[in-house]
């Protein structure tokens, strides 16, 4: 069977579930392009209003668009989430648009540089710590208190499964982090009724980003490294291929919803069979 393939980034998702979502007010950080974006258009589909951030502000446009495609309300803000001031004004300014906040998506990341650990400038290590672990980390420390203040919500940070993958060890340590607070607020923030899952991608498949993640690879050396990532990337998956946008947006936007309201603190391997 061939894999769901939505029909454009503001058309309907071709397997969404209807009023999933109606009157639930949800956050999604990283939404201007890839997985954020895809799950954006789902929640929409599915009756949710939502709060769109990203550092490009590109997420305007996506959000005028969205808007207007369902008739949802659709908030967004240009913010840094390498930094607490960021998520600070970024559940400020999602608060003051919605008005409350039932469920948080986190979903900024991405590993900047691939190649061997030995090769990574102690500079190069900070900023993928600062992009896949910190962007989470803030966020959800700024969340926290509007689900509590809510009387309950749900999180969800999307992980990776390159906790167990090659050329990109400061990524796979910050999405270790990144499960492991998952894992640790779960038990922390079952009492307010807030949950906290993550689900792990595997290889994504994408239109080209229109918002680079860095360099990327320069020179024949870094594309046999980024290529050795491709290789294991497929070969680690039961399935020997890459996922869809779709297919990582269906799961995390599951487990945000109150469908899922039994399943708590897991991370969720999403890549064809690699646990990661
Ligand atoms: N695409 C994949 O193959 C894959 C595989 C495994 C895990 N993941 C994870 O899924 C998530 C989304 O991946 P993607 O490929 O869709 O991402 P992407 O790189 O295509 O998009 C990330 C978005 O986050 C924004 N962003 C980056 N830094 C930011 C910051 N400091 N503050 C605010 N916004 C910022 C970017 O502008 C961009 O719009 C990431 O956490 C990534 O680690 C992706």
């Amino acid at each position: 069977m061939s894999a769901p393939i939505g029909d454009g980034i503001t058309g309907a998702p071709s397997i969404f579930t209807p009023n999933r979502y109606r009157g639930l007010n949800v956050l999604v950080t990283g939404a201007a392009q890839g997985i954020g974006q895809a799950v954006a258009q789902r929640i929409a589909y599915e009756g949710g209003n939502v709060f769109l951030v990203d550092r490009a502000d590109l997420v305007h446009e996506f959000a005028a668009e969205l808007a207007s495609a369902t008739g949802v309300t659709v908030g967004s803000a240009t913010v840094d989430l390498e930094t607490w001031e960021g998520a600070e004004s970024m559940v400020a300014a999602a608060k003051e648009k919605l008005g409350h906040i039932d469920v948080a998506i986190n979903n900024v990341g991405g590993t900047i540089w691939a190649k061997p650990f030995e090769h990574y400038a102690p500079e190069e290590i900070e900023k993928e710590v600062y992009r896949s672990l910190f962007t989470t980390l803030w966020s959800v420390r700024a969340e926290l208190p509007a689900l509590i203040e809510n009387g309950g919500g749900s999180i969800v940070n999307v992980s990776s499964v390159a906790t167990g993958g090659i050329n990109r060890v400061p990524y796979a340590a910050s999405k270790g982090g990144v499960n492991a607070l998952t894992g640790a607020l779960a038990k922390e923030a079952a009492h307010h009724n807030v949950r906290v899952v993550a689900t792990a991608p595997g290889g994504t498949l994408a239109p080209e980003r229109k918002v680079a993640r860095g360099p990327g690879p320069e020179g024949e050396q870094a594309q046999v490294w980024y290529q050795e990532i491709v290789d294991q990337t497929t070969e680690s998956s039961l399935m020997k291929r890459y996922g869809t946008l779709d297919e990582q947006a269906a799961p995390i936007v599951f487990l945000a919803s109150p469908e899922a309201s039994y399943i708590n603190g897991s991370v969720l391997p999403v890549a064809g069979g690699d646990q990661g």
